[in-house]
Protein backbone atom coordinates (compact mmCIF):
# COMPACT_ATOMS: atom_id res chain seq x y z
CA UNK A 1 0.00 0.00 0.00
CA UNK A 2 1.79 3.48 -0.93
CA UNK A 3 0.07 5.47 1.91
CA UNK A 4 2.29 2.39 4.15
CA UNK A 5 5.08 2.87 2.64
CA UNK A 6 5.57 6.75 3.44
CA UNK A 7 4.39 5.98 6.84
CA UNK A 8 7.30 3.13 7.02
CA UNK A 9 10.23 5.92 5.09
CA UNK A 10 8.90 8.69 7.51
CA UNK A 11 10.08 7.95 11.39
CA UNK A 12 9.14 10.99 12.44
CA UNK A 13 5.69 10.28 11.00
CA UNK A 14 5.53 6.86 12.14
CA UNK A 15 6.49 8.13 15.94
CA UNK A 16 3.43 9.77 16.29
CA UNK A 17 0.72 7.69 14.20
CA UNK A 18 2.30 5.01 17.28
CA UNK A 19 1.72 7.65 20.28
CA UNK A 20 -2.00 8.39 18.93
CA UNK A 21 -2.78 4.50 18.37
CA UNK A 22 -1.67 3.84 22.10
CA UNK A 23 -3.27 6.92 23.45
CA UNK A 24 -6.58 6.43 21.89
CA UNK A 25 -6.22 2.51 22.89
CA UNK A 26 -5.48 3.96 26.59
CA UNK A 27 -8.58 6.48 26.64
CA UNK A 28 -10.70 3.50 25.64
CA UNK A 29 -9.87 1.19 28.94
CA UNK A 30 -9.27 4.39 30.64
CA UNK A 31 -12.29 6.80 30.67
CA UNK A 32 -15.65 4.52 30.77
CA UNK A 33 -13.58 3.57 34.20
CA UNK A 34 -14.81 6.62 35.49
CA UNK A 35 -18.46 6.13 35.06
CA UNK A 36 -18.32 2.79 35.78
CA UNK A 37 -20.44 2.42 38.71
CA UNK A 38 -18.85 -0.34 40.76
CA UNK A 39 -15.69 1.67 40.51
CA UNK A 40 -16.44 4.95 41.63
CA UNK A 41 -19.64 3.88 43.98
CA UNK A 42 -18.69 2.83 47.62
CA UNK A 43 -19.34 -0.99 48.37
CA UNK A 44 -22.81 -1.27 50.60
CA UNK A 45 -21.45 -0.99 54.26
CA UNK A 46 -18.28 1.72 53.59
CA UNK A 47 -17.85 4.43 55.63
CA UNK A 48 -15.88 7.14 55.66
CA UNK A 49 -12.87 6.86 58.08
CA UNK A 50 -13.92 7.86 61.96
CA UNK A 51 -12.11 10.99 63.18
CA UNK A 52 -9.55 8.48 65.11
CA UNK A 53 -9.60 5.93 62.49
CA UNK A 54 -8.53 8.63 59.93
CA UNK A 55 -5.61 9.77 62.22
CA UNK A 56 -4.11 6.58 62.44
CA UNK A 57 -3.81 6.31 58.86
CA UNK A 58 -2.12 9.54 59.07
CA UNK A 59 0.37 7.93 61.65
CA UNK A 60 0.43 4.55 59.71
CA UNK A 61 1.71 6.73 56.45
CA UNK A 62 3.67 8.76 58.71
CA UNK A 63 5.75 5.53 60.25
CA UNK A 64 5.91 4.38 56.64
CA UNK A 65 3.85 1.02 57.19
CA UNK A 66 3.07 1.18 53.23
CA UNK A 67 6.92 0.79 52.34
CA UNK A 68 6.24 -3.07 53.89
CA UNK A 69 2.39 -3.77 54.07
CA UNK A 70 0.35 -4.12 50.73
CA UNK A 71 -3.62 -3.07 51.11
CA UNK A 72 -4.25 -4.97 47.87
CA UNK A 73 -5.48 -8.37 47.95
CA UNK A 74 -5.21 -9.99 44.10
CA UNK A 75 -7.67 -12.56 42.52
CA UNK A 76 -4.98 -15.12 42.50
CA UNK A 77 -5.81 -17.89 44.39
CA UNK A 78 -2.62 -17.94 46.88
CA UNK A 79 -3.87 -14.28 48.21
CA UNK A 80 -7.10 -15.54 48.68
CA UNK A 81 -6.46 -17.90 50.45
CA UNK A 82 -4.24 -16.14 52.41
CA UNK A 83 -5.70 -13.12 52.85
CA UNK A 84 -9.60 -13.20 51.99
CA UNK A 85 -11.64 -11.65 49.67
CA UNK A 86 -9.97 -10.07 46.66
CA UNK A 87 -9.84 -6.21 47.08
CA UNK A 88 -12.52 -4.43 44.81
CA UNK A 89 -12.52 -0.94 43.83
CA UNK A 90 -15.36 -0.04 45.78
CA UNK A 91 -13.87 -0.42 49.05
CA UNK A 92 -11.06 2.46 48.23
CA UNK A 93 -13.62 5.29 47.45
CA UNK A 94 -12.55 6.92 51.15
CA UNK A 95 -8.62 6.09 50.86
CA UNK A 96 -7.15 9.61 49.41
CA UNK A 97 -4.27 8.61 49.09
CA UNK A 98 -4.88 4.56 48.36
CA UNK A 99 -2.35 2.58 50.18
CA UNK A 100 -2.03 -0.42 47.57
CA UNK A 101 1.68 -0.73 47.46
CA UNK A 102 3.45 -3.04 45.68
CA UNK A 103 6.22 -4.24 47.54
CA UNK A 104 5.50 -7.26 50.69
CA UNK A 105 8.53 -7.25 53.22
CA UNK A 106 5.61 -7.94 55.23
CA UNK A 107 1.59 -9.63 54.77
CA UNK A 108 -0.91 -8.05 53.12
CA UNK A 109 -2.87 -5.68 55.28
CA UNK A 110 -5.98 -5.58 53.51
CA UNK A 111 -8.02 -7.58 55.63
CA UNK A 112 -6.42 -7.35 58.71
CA UNK A 113 -9.43 -5.94 60.37
CA UNK A 114 -10.94 -8.34 63.15
CA UNK A 115 -8.10 -10.80 63.02
CA UNK A 116 -6.62 -10.15 66.31
CA UNK A 117 -8.08 -8.68 69.21
CA UNK A 118 -6.92 -4.48 70.09
CA UNK A 119 -4.54 -6.17 72.75
CA UNK A 120 -2.58 -8.82 70.03
CA UNK A 121 -1.86 -5.60 68.07
CA UNK A 122 -0.80 -3.41 71.22
CA UNK A 123 2.14 -6.18 71.88
CA UNK A 124 2.99 -6.53 68.45
CA UNK A 125 3.58 -2.75 67.59
CA UNK A 126 5.70 -2.29 71.18
CA UNK A 127 7.43 -4.81 70.07
CA UNK A 128 6.38 -7.85 67.31
CA UNK A 129 9.28 -10.35 68.68
CA UNK A 130 6.62 -10.46 71.98
CA UNK A 131 4.14 -12.32 69.33
CA UNK A 132 6.40 -13.35 66.34
CA UNK A 133 9.86 -14.79 67.66
CA UNK A 134 11.14 -14.65 64.38
CA UNK A 135 9.44 -10.94 63.22
CA UNK A 136 11.70 -8.87 61.08
CA UNK A 137 8.88 -5.70 61.36
CA UNK A 138 10.19 -2.84 63.22
CA UNK A 139 8.96 -1.86 66.65
CA UNK A 140 6.65 1.04 67.73
CA UNK A 141 6.85 1.86 71.24
CA UNK A 142 6.70 6.01 71.11
CA UNK A 143 3.04 5.05 69.42
CA UNK A 144 1.82 4.33 73.47
CA UNK A 145 3.30 7.18 74.58
CA UNK A 146 2.63 9.97 71.87
CA UNK A 147 -1.02 11.75 73.00
CA UNK A 148 -3.43 13.02 70.24
CA UNK A 149 -3.88 16.42 69.79
CA UNK A 150 -7.22 17.38 68.16
CA UNK A 151 -6.03 20.62 66.28
CA UNK A 152 -6.12 19.55 62.82
CA UNK A 153 -8.37 16.61 62.59
CA UNK A 154 -11.45 19.12 62.07
CA UNK A 155 -9.85 20.94 59.00
CA UNK A 156 -9.06 17.00 57.41
CA UNK A 157 -12.50 16.17 57.96
CA UNK A 158 -13.64 19.83 56.30
CA UNK A 159 -11.58 19.14 52.92
CA UNK A 160 -12.35 15.78 52.86
CA UNK A 161 -15.93 16.72 52.67
CA UNK A 162 -15.36 20.06 50.35
CA UNK A 163 -13.26 18.23 48.08
CA UNK A 164 -13.40 14.64 47.99
CA UNK A 165 -17.07 14.51 48.81
CA UNK A 166 -16.84 12.14 51.76
CA UNK A 167 -19.78 12.31 53.28
CA UNK A 168 -19.09 13.61 56.72
CA UNK A 169 -21.83 15.05 58.83
CA UNK A 170 -21.61 18.43 60.57
CA UNK A 171 -21.93 16.97 64.05
CA UNK A 172 -19.15 14.18 63.10
CA UNK A 173 -16.77 17.36 62.52
CA UNK A 174 -17.98 18.96 65.34
CA UNK A 175 -17.37 16.31 67.91
CA UNK A 176 -13.96 15.05 66.20
CA UNK A 177 -11.63 16.48 68.41
CA UNK A 178 -13.42 15.05 71.68
CA UNK A 179 -13.05 11.91 70.21
CA UNK A 180 -9.39 12.11 70.25
CA UNK A 181 -9.35 13.33 73.23
CA UNK A 182 -6.76 11.34 75.40
CA UNK A 183 -6.46 8.70 72.92
CA UNK A 184 -2.81 7.88 72.06
CA UNK A 185 -1.15 7.16 68.92
CA UNK A 186 -1.68 3.70 69.22
CA UNK A 187 -5.09 3.68 70.11
CA UNK A 188 -5.77 5.41 66.63
CA UNK A 189 -3.28 2.81 64.49
CA UNK A 190 -5.35 -0.01 66.01
CA UNK A 191 -8.77 1.84 65.27
CA UNK A 192 -7.54 2.03 61.82
CA UNK A 193 -6.22 -1.73 61.51
CA UNK A 194 -9.18 -2.88 63.08
CA UNK A 195 -11.52 -1.43 59.72
CA UNK A 196 -9.30 -2.50 57.21
CA UNK A 197 -11.27 -4.71 54.52
CA UNK A 198 -14.50 -5.04 57.07
CA UNK A 199 -16.82 -3.88 55.07
CA UNK A 200 -16.73 -6.37 52.38
CA UNK A 201 -15.93 -9.32 55.10
CA UNK A 202 -19.04 -8.23 57.17
CA UNK A 203 -21.45 -9.15 53.66
CA UNK A 204 -19.90 -13.30 53.63
C1 LIG B 1 10.46 -3.23 57.59
C2 LIG B 1 9.14 -3.69 57.16
C3 LIG B 1 7.93 -3.42 58.03
C4 LIG B 1 7.44 -2.21 58.43
C5 LIG B 1 8.01 -0.82 58.19
C6 LIG B 1 6.20 -2.49 59.12
N1 LIG B 1 5.95 -3.83 59.13
FE1 LIG B 1 4.30 -4.74 59.86
N2 LIG B 1 5.07 -6.56 59.40
C7 LIG B 1 6.29 -6.78 58.78
C8 LIG B 1 6.56 -8.21 58.73
C9 LIG B 1 7.80 -8.85 58.15
C10 LIG B 1 5.45 -8.86 59.33
C11 LIG B 1 5.24 -10.37 59.55
C12 LIG B 1 5.79 -10.77 60.92
C13 LIG B 1 4.98 -10.22 62.05
O1 LIG B 1 3.78 -10.53 62.16
O2 LIG B 1 5.53 -9.42 62.84
C14 LIG B 1 4.54 -7.79 59.72
C15 LIG B 1 3.28 -8.00 60.30
C16 LIG B 1 2.36 -7.02 60.59
C17 LIG B 1 1.01 -7.25 61.04
C18 LIG B 1 0.36 -8.61 61.24
C19 LIG B 1 -0.28 -9.04 59.93
C20 LIG B 1 -0.91 -10.41 59.99
O3 LIG B 1 -1.84 -10.63 59.20
O4 LIG B 1 -0.50 -11.23 60.79
C21 LIG B 1 0.44 -6.03 61.25
C22 LIG B 1 -0.97 -5.75 61.73
C23 LIG B 1 1.44 -5.04 60.93
N3 LIG B 1 2.59 -5.65 60.52
C24 LIG B 1 1.23 -3.66 61.05
C25 LIG B 1 2.24 -2.72 60.81
C26 LIG B 1 2.08 -1.31 61.11
C27 LIG B 1 0.83 -0.66 61.67
C28 LIG B 1 3.26 -0.72 60.77
C29 LIG B 1 3.65 0.74 60.92
C30 LIG B 1 3.47 1.32 62.24
C31 LIG B 1 4.13 -1.75 60.22
N4 LIG B 1 3.47 -2.94 60.28
C32 LIG B 1 5.40 -1.51 59.71
C33 LIG B 1 7.13 -5.80 58.26
C34 LIG B 1 6.99 -4.44 58.47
Amino acid sequence: MPGHEIIEKNVGLMVILVILVIAVGGLVQIVPLSFQKDVIEPVKGLKPYTALQLTGRDIYIREGCNFCHTQMIRSLRASTERYGHASVAGEFVYDRPHLWGSKRTGPDLHRVGGKYPDDWHRAHLRNPRDVVPESIMPAYPWLEKNKLDGKLIRRKMQVLRDRAKHPYTDKQIAEAPAKLKGKTEMDAVIAYLQVLGTALKSRR
